[in-house]
């Protein structure tokens, strides 16, 4: 008997973003290994916590369920009204880091926020600019979206860097706690018009996507 595959199941299985050497595609479960031997390498300067969620401040021996219970929750709670949609990054044919992109209520808000990593040993050599404008210009191109919004606390100039460059706005400050103390969050915003592009993308599985975040009638 005929039976459905896991990506007519789960579209989002199917999405792929290539813009030169860089692969954004998703985080099925035999990447999760690969991803989590990237995060153990290191993804920041443990002194800092430049994410809102401090999943790398997670111990050792616990770290690795907990990454991958992060990624199958964000697929076990997707629903049109709230969906966290997460690639792996490839570049070069190598795990190096994730690329995500959240949003509430898409179909009519038409907005949502960029958050990434790269293993240590990846940064600094231009990935993290690649794959924020490869997931933008899918965003835009592929799912009609008017803005796209990110957001770093003030002591991240690399992913503050990587916004400016890409053409993300200033958008006010959040007053946040990180670790106990006061961190301001820079609020980030990006529109079409502003969008600095980088290497043209080729997206496979964009169809089955949009009609499953109810984009097609
Ligand atoms: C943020 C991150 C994804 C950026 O990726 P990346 O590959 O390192 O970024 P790029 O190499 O494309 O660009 C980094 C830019 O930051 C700049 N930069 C880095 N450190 C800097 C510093 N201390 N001061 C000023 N600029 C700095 C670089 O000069 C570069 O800009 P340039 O190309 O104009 O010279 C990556 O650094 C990372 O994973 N950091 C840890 C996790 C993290 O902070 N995630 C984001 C949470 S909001």
């Amino acid at each position: 008997m005929d039976h459905l595959g896991l990506s007519d199941v789960f579209p989002p299985f199917n999405l792929r973003i290539q813009a030169g050497e860089l692969l954004l595609r998703p985080i099925t479960d035999e990447v999760l290994p690969q991803l989590i031997a990237v995060a153990g390498g290191g993804v920041h300067d443990p002194a800092l916590m430049p994410f809102y969620y401090p999943w790398t401040d997670a111990p050792a021996d616990r770290l690795p369920t907990e990454f991958a219970q992060y990624h199958w929750g964000a697929r076990a709670r997707w629903s049109r009204a709230s969906w966290s949609l997460e690639f792996a990054v490839e570049y070069e044919g190598v795990i190096v880091g994730t690329q995500g992109f959240a949003t509430k209520d898409y179909v009519i808000t038409r907005t949502g926020e960029t958050g990434s990593w790269l293993g240590r040993s990846h940064q600094g050599q231009g990935i993290g600019t690649q794959m924020r404008q490869a997931i933008c210009a899918f965003i835009f191109d592929y799912l009609d979206a008017e803005e796209i919004t990110s957001g770093a606390f003030t002591n991240n100039p690399a992913s503050l860097a990587v916004s400016r460059k890409v053409g993300y706005r200033p958008n006010g400050a959040n007053r946040l706690v990180s670790r106990g103390a006061l961190a301001l969050d820079q609020r980030l915003v990006l529109t079409p018009d502003d969008f600095v592009r980088g290497e043209p993308i080729t997206v496979w599985g964009a169809h089955a996507f949009r009609a499953f975040i109810g984009l097609e009638p």
